[in-house]
């Protein structure tokens, strides 16, 4: 395992599950599977045991992407000596994880999209909007984790 990646939203339901799942699958079909693990969590605890939201898991099907057996949880402060990356999909979570950040963290703490190529930096909370808005965060997502599997240098 040379890399551990855990992805933060808010509420693990529509961001965060979406980018754990395309994570996971892009590294399966390159036969990374084994090399990084991949994880997700909210800063809010209100959805934790839930799934995906419903929204995100249809629109992340019809790529091709499985959500359907991840459970939403809370960040717990135990995720800083857990994992390698620990990326946001906004800077209003990323706050939230600076202000639990131990001092001994010696990983990467940062936003998810500064691995993408679409020029924005933060994944935009689809919750309260419409089908465009998981289109958006799937095309964002998909282009954020091509990014940081060619910066993850696990080669060939
Ligand atoms: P996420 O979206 O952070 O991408 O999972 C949201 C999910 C739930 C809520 C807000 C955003 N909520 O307010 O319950």
């Amino acid at each position: 395992m040379s890399a551990s990646v855990l992805f933060v939203c808010l509420g693990n339901i529509c961001r965060s599950p979406t980018a754990h799942g395309v994570l996971l699958r892009k590294l399966g079909l390159l036969g990374l599977g084994d090399r990084v693990r991949v994880d997700s969590a909210g800063t809010g605890g209100w959805h934790a045991g839930e799934p995906p939201d419903l929204r995100a898991q249809r629109h992340a099907a019809a790529r091709g992407y499985e959500l359907s057996a991840l459970r939403a949880r809370q960040v717990v402060p135990a995720d800083f000596s857990r994992f390698t990356h620990i990326l946001a999909m906004d800077r209003a979570n990323l706050d939230l994880l600076e202000a639990l950040k131990p001092a001994g963290f010696s990983g990467e703490l940062g936003l998810f999209l500064r691995y993408g190529s679409h020029g924005l930096l933060e994944v935009p909370d689809p919750y309260y909007g419409g089908a465009q808005g998981f289109e958006k965060v799937l095309d964002l997502v998909e282009d954020a984790a091509d990014g940081l599997i060619a910066q993850l240098g696990l080669g060939a």
